[in-house]
Order: structure tokens, then sequence, then C-alpha cells
């Protein structure tokens, strides 16, 4: 139930605040206005609450600029983009500071805006120390799982009640193929490390969501990365392990291929089919993808509208989370491999928090939920 619609019908407790409502849009008789009416403008945080979605951003802090102008009013949800990775709540091993980290739970639940936790177990930001903590240890397979089972259940117990979904494992697939990543805690512990971090998760927090996040080069069915990430899930799914749902991060950073609406939507119902829930997790587009056409901007948007609108038409699909609130604040422009591409442009705001084309597109994309339009 989206907040406007709310008001709609507080609104028609009295006669006189009837008159009122009118006044704001909120329609006559019985019928609600929706953000599908023609002449009701609503934002994307409105028009994701009326279609049952998030429609997220991933922030640093809450006094980064564009977060107070942005949340709650277009986005129903945020990510911390670092400040819950676990070498950045602790420096190192065991020595955890919150402060940031509780700064944005804090703010979300002031703001009345979902939090997801992101992330619990990832090759990347640890601790400086861990690597050579569990290198030098006795048994050093048996000192790495004691240090996961206390991280988890430090940092899912210490969100518990504020987190309402966590990416419990992140990329574990390979960078360069298909194959599981040879991370410090796949060596070590092997797969099963997947398995121990969920049901430990599911442990310390029983109420959160659980997800595996992941990037991708190619959506298509037939890439061997995507059929070994549906291989993965499909043996997650076999061994019983706790898994609610699969982050898709949808990156389109400059390098990896564009993908089409039709492949992405496929890509994501092959997902549901294994019962799982899925959220766009980390989305962005560069506009360096159409430097050389003519209207960057509407390319741009066009494929806001086809990932956004794959997700509306997918059920199982809960929403989508945009990687940075504006464009001069994107992690694309300052991370040394997409550099060279900058600037990137790769988000809904430009850098003045002026909505772009593709904020537009997206809103109109999220109707399709509703409507359920099918690939076209
Ligand atoms: C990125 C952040 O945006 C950067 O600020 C940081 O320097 C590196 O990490 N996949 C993920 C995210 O799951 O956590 C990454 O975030 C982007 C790629």
């Amino acid at each position: 139930m989206g907040k406007g619609s709310l008001m709609c019908r507080y609104a028609r407790l009295t006669f006189v605040v009837i008159v009122a409502s009118f006044a704001a849009g909120c329609g006559g008789g019985l019928s609600e206005s929706s953000c599908s009416t023609p002449g009701v403008e609503c934002t994307l945080a409105q028009a994701a609450d009326e279609a049952g979605m998030w429609f997220g951003a991933a922030i640093e802090s809450p006094s980064q600029f564009g977060v107070e102008q942005t949340v709650p009013s277009d986005f129903n949800s945020v990510t911390a983009e670092n400040a819950m990775k676990w070498g950045e709540l602790a420096r190192t091993v065991g020595n955890y500071d919150f402060t940031r980290a509780d700064a944005i739970a804090q703010f979300a639940e002031a703001k009345g805006v979902r939090l997801r936790g992101h992330t619990l177990v990832w090759r990347d930001q640890l601790p400086v120390d861990l690597r050579d903590k569990v290198l030098n240890a006795v048994d050093p397979a048996r000192k790495l799982d004691e240090f996961l089972d206390d991280h988890i259940a430090t940092v899912a117990g210490h969100f518990a009640g504020q987190a309402e979904v966590w990416d419990v494992v992140n990329e574990p697939l390979s960078a360069v193929g298909a194959s599981l990543d040879r991370s410090l805690f796949y060596r070590f512990l092997g797969e099963q490390f997947i398995d121990d971090s969920f049901r430990r998760a599911r442990i310390a927090d029983p109420e959160a969501k659980l997800y595996l996040n992941e990037f991708f080069y190619s959506y298509a069915l037939t890439d061997d990365r995507v059929q070994s990430f549906l291989a993965l899930l499909a043996r997650l799914r076999d061994r019983e392990v706790p898994i609610d749902g699969v982050g898709v991060q949808a990156h389109f950073n400059g390098i990896t291929p564009l993908t089409t609406r039709s492949e992405f939507q496929k890509f994501l119902t092959a997902i549901a089919n294994l019962g799982l829930s899925i959220e766009i997790t980390e989305l962005d587009v560069s506009e360096s993808y159409f430097r050389s056409g003519t209207n960057a901007t509407a390319a741009q948007a066009a494929l806001y509208r086809a990932v956004v609108g794959a997700c509306a038409g997918v059920p199982a699909c809960r929403g989508i989370t945009v990687w940075g609130i504006h464009d001069g604040d994107t992690w694309l422009d300052t991370t040394p491999l997409f550099a060279p591409n900058a600037p990137h442009r790769p988000l809904l705001f430009d850098s003045l928090l002026t909505r772009k084309t593709a904020y537009y597109e997206s809103l109109s994309a999220l109707a399709e939920r509703n409507n359920q339009i099918g690939i076209r």
C-alpha cells in the first residue's frame, strides 16, 4: 500500500478533507487514483509502493549530498554502499566499530524506508589482518571458520530487526571464469562456506530474508557463468540451504555487454523457477556505451526501462536498487578499472539532483507490475 493512497483513505474520513483530497489529486468517488492514472504524477518510491516493490539506492552516509533530498521521497529502500562490509566494520579482525553503519540503519528507520544489509561474506574489503591470521594459524581452515562464524553472528545479530534482507554471500563466482572463485573462504572451506554462511545468518537473524548476490557479464541462459550460477543455486536448494533470494547486481559499467529486455527477463525467470525471490541489487548504466550515438540519455533510459520492466514483469522480482543517488557520486568514476571511461553518468539523477530520462522510464516501467505486460 503506497503512502499516497493511504493518505487518500484517511482524507476520505471527513467531508472537509474530501474536498481537500480532490485538490490533492486523490481522485473522486470510490475509485482511488494511482500512479498509472493520466495526470497523476508519482515519484519512484510512490510507484514502487503501489506496485508492492522496492526502489532503493546505495548510500555512503545519511549526510552525503542527495540523500536527504531523495529518501524517502524517491527511494523506499537503502543499502550501505560500503559501511556494512566486514573490513569497514572491523579494520582488524574482531574490532568492530558500528558507528558509520549504525548511522545508516538509524537513518533508514527514522525515514521509514527498508534497509538492505550488504554484505556478510565477500572476498573483498576484509579486515586487513584476516588473511595473515588465517595463514599463520595451526589449523587455518578451522581458524577461518571460527572467524566467519563469529562475524556472521555479530553483524547479523547487531542489525537484527533493522536489516530486512542480507546479501549473505557476495560474488561466489570467479571474476574471470565460470567456476567458484578461489577466495580465501573457498580455498580453505570449499563450497561448504556458502551453506554454513546462510545457516549461520538464519540463526543470527531468523526474520531476515537471505540473499546470494552476484554480478554477470552476460545474462544469456547459454552463458557459461550463468549456467554455473544456476547450477550452484540448484545445489544449494538440494542441500536445503536457507536461501530466500538472489541479488542480481546489474552493473552496466561501460565494459561488460548490455542486455535486452527479453534476455534479462528470461534470466530472472530461470532464477524464479528455482523457487527463489530476486532483487536487482546494484543497478547502474554507464552512458559511455552510447557516446558515439546521438542521444546517450535516451539510450541509457531505454536500458533502465528494460531492466526495471523485466523485474516488474517477473512476480518473484521484489525490487530494484540503484548503486548511488546521483551522477556526481558514482563508484564507476573512481574505480581504476572503469575510470578511463569517466564520466559515466550512470544513475537516475544528475549531479544537481535533476531527474533524468532514465528516472521517468523506470517510473513507467514499474507500472508493468500491475499491468503484467509480458516480454516485448
Ligand atoms: C563498491 C563500492 O561502490 C565502492 O565505493 C568500493 O570502493 C568498492 O565496492 N559489487 C558489490 C559492491 O557487491 O559492494 C561494490 O561496491 C561494487 C561491485
